[in-house]
């Protein structure tokens, strides 16, 4: 007989951050403010995200005037990779943000930014959470890159075995760029939910490399600037066949 695993279960060392979320508690001035965010990024993405973002985003059911329910978006996505999306408290500590990455739970915030901060928050929220990462999740391949990587991370105990592999994640799933329909497309969530650093980098104010695991992971970043250099895939079996490559070098 099948056991039933809960979700701490699950999360192993991050079951603490686990939170319900209060989806009825959302404003109706929130939901605008939502969709005041999704209205201002749709145009550029619908000519320059990558077209598995957009596929995604039409997937797992995600409205432009409603902030999403995160039950139902895991609703639609676990079906197609096992991923859901899970509601957590806030910044999660490394071991156990990856370790629900490796059991395909993606942490994801519930708070919405204010107004004030609509270009830009420090740290992440559900705008830059769903909008900006969970379309991906909905792809067979980059949903099992995502797991991989999380399994390879929770591995690992070297402290700069572990910042090589932030700058993985910093150049794929936060910054990521894909060669797509004779051009250069957007799949990372900082580019996806960031107007002005996805606007900069398609009017070419960065520089574009061709992708290559050992640059990247010697390549330094900073959090807090526009980024002056990123990295182009040609497809996600590129990032997939990366991490399984990491795992051989550091783990
Ligand atoms: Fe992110």
């Amino acid at each position: 007989m099948a056991t039933l695993v809960t979700r701490g279960e699950r999360a192993g060392v991050a079951a603490p951050f686990l939170i319900e979320q209060d989806w009825k508690a959302y404003t109706p001035e929130q939901h605008a403010m939502w969709a005041e965010l999704v209205g201002r990024r749709m145009p550029q993405l619908r000519e320059h995200a990558c077209r598995e973002y957009l596929d995604g985003f039409e997937q797992i059911g995600l409205r432009e005037d409603l902030l999403p329910d995160l039950k139902a978006v895991s609703a639609r996505l676990s079906p197609r990779t096992g991923w859901e999306s899970t509601p957590v408290s806030g910044f999660l500590p490394g071991d156990a943000f990856f370790a629900m990455l490796a059991a395909r739970m993606f942490p994801t915030t519930t708070w919405l930014r204010s107004r004030e901060s609509m270009e830009y928050t420090p740290e992440p929220d559900i705008f830059h959470d769903v909008f900006g990462h969970v379309p991906m999740h909905a792809h067979p391949v980059f949903a099992d890159f995502l797991q991989q990587y999380g399994k390879v991370c929770a591995g690992l105990t070297d402290a700069e075995d572990l910042e090589r592999m932030g700058r993985l994640f910093w150049f794929t799933v936060e910054f990521g760029l894909i060669r797509q329909d004779g051009g250069v497309k957007v799949y990372g969530s900082g580019l996806i939910s960031s107007h002005g650093e996805c606007s900069k980098v398609l009017a070419g104010g960065c520089e574009v490399k061709d992708f290559d695991l050992d640059a990247v992971l010697e390549q330094r970043f900073d959090t807090g600037a526009m980024q002056p250099l990123l990295y182009a895939v040609e497809s996600f079996e590129q990032i997939y066949e990366a991490a399984k490559l990491a795992e051989r070098r550091l783990g």
